[in-house]
């Protein structure tokens, strides 16, 4: 099928590395034979993934080809879930959750945190091409309020402060912990696990 027309700036060679390639057929094998097009979306994510973070016409049209499917097929899929990007990324990509949750519990300082030391506003990529925010809805780590997702992780129990610091460390190539930045484990409570604590200590075959 031919390609529509692109928008300025995005080039028409975009095509799968040899290594997703062979990660496609492994999907699309999944999928009766006359149903390849239910890989759509396990194809665009293949495809942003190799492309930067986001999802070029190009590249959402070559997924459409390779699908033998239309292409408005795939730009329906492409524009109507939030996973995917139809701009470029920063390298590190921070959604920053805003749902009711996560914002009694401060995200507009974390937005605003990211956007202060950023110098960008949200969609925006940062000068050094490193980071770019966005407000999304809940990312499902509502006992861990506030949190953001970078790229594929979750860093949850946030602070402006601590936001401040991971992005920090990302930009000089550190180590970040992820899930909570207080040191809960899982959504314990503050200060720890307040029930099942002879549970918690009992050896294997212990216990009632
Ligand atoms: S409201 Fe933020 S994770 Fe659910």
């Amino acid at each position: 099928m031919k390609a529509t027309s692109y928008p300025q700036g995005q080039s028409e060679d975009f095509a799968f590395t040899q290594e997703n390639l062979r990660r496609a057929e492994t999907v699309i094998a999944r999928y009766p034979k006359d149903r390849k097009s239910s890989a759509l979306i396990a194809l665009l994510d293949l495809a942003q993934r190799q492309n930067g973070g986001w999802l070029s016409v190009p590249a959402i049209e070559y997924v459409a080809n390779y699908l033998e499917i239309a292409p408005i097929r795939a730009h329906e899929v492409a524009s109507f879930y939030s996973m995917f990007n139809d701009q470029p990324v920063g390298k590190y990509f921070i959604q920053v959750c805003r749902t009711t949750p996560c914002w009694l519990r401060g995200s507009d300082g974390i937005t605003e945190a990211c956007k202060k030391k950023l110098g960008v506003g949200l969609r925006q990529v940062s000068e050094d091409g490193l980071f770019s925010v966005i407000e999304v809805e809940c990312l499902g780590a509502c006992a861990n309020a506030p949190m953001v997702q970078i790229n594929d992780d979750y860093y949850e129990d946030l602070t402006p402060e601590r936001m401040a610091e991971i992005i920090d460390a990302l930009r000089e190539g550190g180590e970040v912990p992820v899930g909570s930045q207080t040191g809960r484990l899982s959504s314990a409570p503050e200060g720890g696990p307040q029930t099942l604590l002879e549970v918690a200590d009992a050896k294997p075959g212990e216990g009632a």
